[in-house]
């Protein structure tokens, strides 16, 4: 039995640090993140464009070398034994890489093959899959004329073919119209109601603030403020010493030292 179906932490990041070397310098993308993610809780992990959310996500999922820290997922060091993280995580990216030609079932039998399960075990993994995503209607028709949430369902059942304990979302509805992200929310749930840990970033608060046990805002690749959505706007409404109920927009606004004329679509680069 693993550390995280004990009660102990799912995800633990102790001092994590990217440094990115190219020609024109170094970039410090992430600067000393620690991190604590409860087996079973939503976390969510929120911070402009170029914070560090996709770094630290590679990191945490074997997909990046880590420059210095430490990260344990399910009890599992991922530098020390990237093999078995990997066979306790699932990871939907921020940039799924779907082939358009395969149809839904296709691509969800070829992924449980490829962690081992025989073909009549695969054909049924597929099935439940489709089913807890909704995607059976479309299951036999090719990626290529599948909605934009569509595909990210697609993407979320193709992550949990092998049973993670924890999976990792980076960025699941950006660029879903509001259906769909809804949608795309209700089977986070229903994952999260089976019993996996679920570690998402987002760009959207109201996301966060529906879906997120507690969450983690990062800025500049260093963590700026953490706790429930609940108690984060709490802390915002004890410092301004305001009648007003602030929204998870404004302890976001306030943490990134941002102005609402300045926040839209803003790119934060980290430069050495
Ligand atoms: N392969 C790379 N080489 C060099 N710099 C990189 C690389 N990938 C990311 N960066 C830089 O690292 C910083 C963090 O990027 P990252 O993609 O982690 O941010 P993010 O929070 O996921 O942003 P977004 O919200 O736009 O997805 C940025 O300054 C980015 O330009
Ligand atoms: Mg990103």
């Amino acid at each position: 039995m693993s550390s995280s179906q004990r009660g102990g932490p799912a995800v633990v990041a102790e001092g994590l640090v990217k440094h990115y070397k190219g020609r024109t310098g170094t970039v410090e993308a992430v600067r000393g993140v620690d991190l604590k993610v409860q087996a079973g809780e939503i976390f969510g992990f929120l911070g402009p464009n170029g914070a560090g959310k996709s770094t630290c996500v590679r990191m945490l999922t074997t997909l990046l070398s880590i420059t210095s820290g430490t990260a344990r997922v399910a009890g599992v060091d991922v530098t020390q034994n990237p093999d078995e993280a990997r066979r306790r995580i699932g990871v939907a990216l921020q940039e799924a890489g779907l082939d358009p030609r395969q149809n839904g079932r296709e691509l969800l039998v070829l992924q449980a093959k490829l962690f081992g399960f025989s073909a009549t075990d695969a054909a049924r993994r597929a099935q439940e899959l489709l089913e807890l995503v909704e995607l059976e209607d479309a299951a036999d028709r090719r990626i290529k004329g599948y909605s934009g949430g569509m595909k990210r369902r697609l993407d979320l059942a193709s992550a949990l073919v092998h049973e993670p304990e924890v999976l990792f979302l980076d960025e699941p509805t950006t660029g879903l119209d509001p259906a769909s992200r809804l949608t795309v929310w209700e089977e986070v749930r229903r994952i999260n109601g089976r019993g996996t840990t679920v570690f998402l970033t987002t760009q959207y608060l109201e996301e966060a603030d529906q879906l997120c046990d507690r969450l983690a805002i990062i800025d500049a690749g260093q963590i700026v403020r953490e706790g429930t959505p609940a108690e984060l706007k709490a802390d915002l409404r004890a410092r301004n010493g305001a009648n007003a109920d602030p929204t998870l927009d404004d302890v976001f606004l306030d943490a990134t030292g941002r102005t609402r004329d300045r926040a839209a679509g803003e790119v934060q680069e980290v430069t050495a």
